[in-house]
């Protein structure tokens, strides 16, 4: 039964029905060693009134043991709290009036102690700052940040110039961004490119060719019987060396080109003919058509032996055979 911890229910109970928690009995040890303790630790006394209430046997425990529910210690010890007049009916119940208290001294030992403060380096803990705060001291104050140094002061002359620039950029900034400004901006930005459309316009699209005269060589670099077509492409003239016209060996140069539309014949050595790709028409070496839609003989330019022996073509003079212009001396070279 020593072992049994009551309920608080258990004790309540106990309390209303007429006194401490323990009441003394003469098997208990409690009332045992009640004998021979002091009047200091003996049980409390048995309440006179039955307390009615939960309220009612706090109120007499902390007012000094009228209900006798927790015994006390010693005069000075008192329950401060209910778990302390719980706690001593407890101990009350299970040994008796003699079981002590909760250690207590005096009203005193009810209160914590105060936590101690502490501090980090120079720093006031949280706790000094409060109990200062309390007193009224003042809390230390923290260091002020290092001020910046101060701007350097452009000396005066620049200081006025960088003032001046800067504001005539803004003056100008706000004189272009002005929108009767910008429409006249605009205007004149179209203006010039209308002029150059029209400049160029003006300017004629103008085609080099190449000089009308021009030297092929000397008369050996074209043996007798023989076509070259090594002009054909860079100034479209075969050089001939025959003497199938009129039966004189004659140097003479051909346009390249048809003249049924223009197109440009091909020398087929094999064949010994001009041949035009596009209708067919078909012209011997002497220049005479004999074949296709083409209604003529090619045409000749003017040749002669320059100065320096070379032979030199010019383009600008034509002959026609079925004008009789093949007969003109300008338009062969008699070999010797
Ligand atoms: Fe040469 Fe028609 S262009 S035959």
């Amino acid at each position: 039964m020593a072992d049994k911890k009551l309920t608080t229910e258990e004790i309540l109970a106990l309390a209303r029905k007429g006194g401490v928690a323990p009441k003394p009995t003469a098997e208990s040890p409690a009332t045992e060693e009640s004998v021979g303790a002091s009047p200091s630790e003996a049980p409390a006394k048995p309440a006179a009134a039955k307390p009615s209430s939960t309220a009612d046997i706090l109120a007499a425990a902390r007012a000094g043991g009228t209900s006798a529910a927790a015994p006390k210690a010693s005069p000075a010890a008192k329950p401060g709290s209910t778990a302390d007049i719980l706690a001593a009916a407890r101990a009350g119940k299970a040994g008796g009036a003699a079981a002590p208290a909760k250690p207590q001294t005096g009203g005193e030992g009810v209160k914590k102690a105060p936590v101690a403060a502490k501090s980090v380096g120079d720093r006031p803990s949280v706790a000094d700052m409060v109990k200062a705060a309390r007193e009224g001291a003042p809390t230390a104050v923290p260091a002020a940040k290092p001020k910046l140094p101060a701007k350097p002061v452009l000396p005066g002359k620049k200081a006025a110039e960088e003032s001046t620039r800067r504001s005539f950029f803004a003056e100008a900034v706000t004189f272009v961004t002005e929108p009767f400004m910008a429409a006249w901006i605009a205007m004149g930005a179209i203006g010039a490119i209308w002029g150059l459309a029209v400049a160029r316009f003006m300017m004629p699209n103008m085609i080099v060719e190449p000089p009308t005269k021009f030297k092929i060589g000397p008369e050996s670099d074209y043996p007798p019987g023989t076509v070259s077509t090594k002009w054909k492409a860079e100034r479209g003239i075969w050089v001939v060396n025959t003497d199938q016209y009129n039966g004189k060996q004659l140097i003479y140069a051909l346009l390249s080109v048809c003249t049924h539309l223009g197109c440009t014949p091909n020398w087929l050595e094999g064949e010994q003919k001009f041949k035009c790709p596009c209708h067919g028409s078909g012209f011997y070496i002497t220049g005479i058509n004999f074949e296709g839609p083409a209604p003529r003989p090619l045409e000749r330019v003017g040749i002669r032996v320059a100065p320096d022996g070379s032979l030199e073509v010019d383009k600008s003079v034509k002959f026609q055979e079925e004008l009789g212009q093949w007969g003109d001396a300008a338009s062969f070279v008699e070999m010797a």
